[in-house]
């Protein structure tokens, strides 16, 4: 297959502007109008968080990372207030090795509590940072585990109930890297990836926002059902910003850290490779001309480029299933999002082994299976209780999950503690794109996801993990719901969190 013609990507464009013109006919109230404005030029060169400085500590990689206020600019001649982890706005890149064992100890310099929560990752449901573990202003929370997991791309970001969207939004969120441990067969394939950090392997963060007329975000939007769809685009906190390569092949880790816009990302006129998705490398590298990501989704894509070539990374109006109202979700936007401006002279890649990795649950040990309606603010019809253990896991057991979106606009479904495999959507096999290690999925309304779970390890009856939505409107206004996970016998304890309940009301 082909790229997409110059025709096709017109008419994405003008199904962009058409879409933007009904909302605006249809009066949708104050700052909701869908509609992406391009900066006028790609020229503010992307900024790279820094890798954050670890220190060993018996043997434990210890990270610290602050939580404060700030001010950023997110555009020329605009400075805004935010919220950063170790700065004013994102965080640094935190990078740990499978197999080692990490601290991270977060202090909390902002004005309220927060948490934080390390998304993708495999981890005793008390280092988890969700709602239950929050950092009061002025305290320091550590977090402790082992990487066992397959490395790949994960994140970091703050999940205090409620609140989750405007912690998100002001700016807290990072990366977190897991690479293979030294040695490895996994090490092996990553030597010939592109893996030099900031070069040619490069974190790609993307986050819509909106400002009022003194340039401040703006979050309360009138009400979208999806939540807030900002009209500037910013990669690693900058709109309009161009990315120079000096390699003839570039490794674009690429975030969906929005809190509501799902993107449809490609290059015009040229394919690219998929190689990783949420958890770690793909089986095979696969040929694509674009990839949806909805918020706290992750591809890793590799992009070949000429000497001197420069193309836009683009977003093209996303496909988001049967959804009622496609303008007012923000499925008729297209735009370009990084430019990506290759030097005259460029360094030679390795090969791209034709196998990345190999894993597979097993479909034949499901032990249990379960449904999750989403519907409105709820699950299964009930909203998120803090105290209430929604669903009770059998440690060491396969499960198979149906989730389907009873709506007609979108919602996604995020689980903690494991990497998930679809596997089916409606009874058929997922699109190779969507059958590699997963912790989120786009869910299109009225389709059944099959999802795959192995929960392997780490049991607590008090402690519970979260599984939601990722829109985090959705998500604050109560899409969400706890599990625990128990050994053999043993039933859920709530007597812990409903106290906790009481306490963040
Ligand atoms: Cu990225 Cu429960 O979160
Ligand atoms: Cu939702």
């Amino acid at each position: 297959m082909t790229g997409l013609t110059r025709r096709q990507l017109l008419a994405s464009g003008a199904a962009g502007a058409a879409g933007a013109g009904i909302a605006a006919l249809a009066g949708c109230s104050g700052a909701s109008v869908t509609g992406v404005s391009e900066p006028e030029a790609f020229d503010t060169p992307l900024p790279i968080p820094p890798l954050a400085d670890s220190r060993m500590v018996d043997g434990i990689r210890t990270f610290t990372l602050t939580a404060q206020e700030g001010s950023w600019q997110f555009q020329s001649g605009q400075q805004a207030t935010t919220w950063g982890f170790d700065g004013p706005y994102g965080g640094p890149t935190l990078r740990a090795a499978v197999g080692e064992r990490v601290a991270v100890e977060v202090t909390n310099e902002l004005p309220e509590a927060t948490s934080t929560h390390w998304h993708g990752m495999h981890l005793p449901a008390e280092m988890d940072g969700g709602p239950h573990q929050m950092i009061e202003p002025g305290d320091t929370w550590r977090a402790e585990w082992v990487v066992q997991q397959a490395p790949g791309t994960l994140w970091y970001h703050p999940h205090p109930h409620g609140a989750t969207e405007r912690h998100v939004y002001r700016g807290l969120a990072g990366m977190f890297q897991l690479v293979p441990a030294p040695g490895s067969e996994a090490a092996a394939i990553e030597e010939q990836l592109p893996h030099t950090y900031g070069v040619d392997d490069v974190p790609v963060v993307i986050a819509d926002k909106s400002f009022d007329e003194a340039g401040e975000l703006v979050i309360d939007d009138g009400g979208n059902e999806v939540g807030l769809l900002g009209d500037v685009v910013t990669v690693n906190g900058v709109a309009g910003a161009r990315l120079e390569v000096t390699t003839g092949l570039v490794r674009l880790r690429i975030l969906n850290a929005s809190t509501a816009r799902t993107y449809s990302l490609g290059l015009p006129e040229q394919e690219m490779v998929i190689i990783a998705s949420d958890g770690g490398l793909l089986r095979a590298p696969l040929k694509v001309t674009q990839v949806r990501l909805s918020p706290g989704e992750r591809a890793e894509v590799l992009v070949a480029l000429e000497p001197g070539q420069d193309v836009r990374l683009h977003s093209f109006a996303p496909d988001l299933g049967q959804v009622a109202a496609p303008f007012a979700v923000g499925a008729n936007d297209a735009f370009d999002v990084l430019a990506l401006v290759a030097a005259e002279e460029l360094t030679a890649s390795a090969e791209v082994p034709e196998q990345l990795a190999s894993f597979g649950l097993d479909a034949g040990a499901v032990s249990v299976r379960r449904r999750f309606e989403l519907q409105g603010r709820q699950i299964n019809g009930a909203r998120m209780d803090m105290a209430r253990i929604d669903e009770t896991v059998q440690v060491g057991s396969t499960e198979l999950w149906t989730v389907r979106n009873l709506d007609l606009f979108p919602h996604n479904f995020h689980v903690h503690d494991v990497q998930f495999e679809v596997h089916a959507i409606d009874g058929a096999p997922p699109p190779p794109e969507l059958a590699g290690r997963k912790d989120t999925v786009y869910t299109e309304p009225h389709r059944d996801y099959e999802l795959l779970l192995t929960f392997t390890d780490y049991t607590d009856s008090q402690w519970p993990y979260m599984y939601h939505c990722h829109l985090l409107r959705h998500e604050d206004e109560g899409l969400m719901g706890q599990f625990v996970v128990v050994t053999p016998g043993q039933e859920a304890d709530p007597s812990l969190i409903s106290g906790a309940d009481r306490e963040h009301e």
